[in-house]
């Protein structure tokens, strides 16, 4: 049994994140996505919105879990007894990033193996920093972010 663990501060929750997670559901016995505290972004959403936004989003994946965390990634998933790391690569600047993350959490914990999934074409330019920004300015959402999302922007901006 391999559990993978598919960690970020999903704030919020964005189509290219569930793509990312379902191909991760596909791939292994059970994914849990870890929402985290991430108090350093100063986040839109609260951390329990946050998770309770990316439960309903995943509610149809059944070895989906949600659960949000503070404190080091690479404790949670020792914790949880995860043993792949699973993170989505949208574009090319995504790579410095997401390389120093990956040898941080190598140095941490080398048991745990970090997988990249490539985000398909159409979700390459998605991120939740564009999605907040359209919504903040009242722009439509609803082809970027599951149907809860949306109306928890709309909720949040109007
Ligand atoms: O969606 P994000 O904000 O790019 O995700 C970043 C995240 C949450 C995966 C990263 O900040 C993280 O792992 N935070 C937990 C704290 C931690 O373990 N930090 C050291 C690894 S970089």
């Amino acid at each position: 049994m391999t559990r993978a663990i598919t960690p970020g501060t999903f704030d919020p929750i964005t189509s290219g994140h569930l793509d990312v997670i379902t191909r991760a559901s596909q791939l292994f016995d059970e994914v849990i996505v870890a929402v985290a505290a991430s108090p350093n972004k100063k986040p839109l959403f609260s951390l329990e919105e946050r998770v309770a936004l990316a439960a309903e989003a995943c509610e149809s994946l059944p070895n989906v879990r949600v659960i949000g965390f503070e404190g080091l990634l690479v404790d949670l998933a020792k914790k949880e007894g995860a043993t792949v790391l699973v993170k989505g690569l949208r574009a090319i600047t995504d790579f410095e990033y997401e390389f120093q993350m990956t040898a941080l959490n190598y140095e941490l914990c080398p048991e745990l193996e970090t997988v990249f999934i490539m985000s398909p074409p159409q979700y390459m330019y998605l991120s939740s920093s564009i999605v907040r920004e359209v919504a903040s300015l009242k722009g439509e959402v609803g082809q970027f972010v599951p149907p809860c999302v949306e109306h928890a922007l709309g909720k949040r901006f109007n």
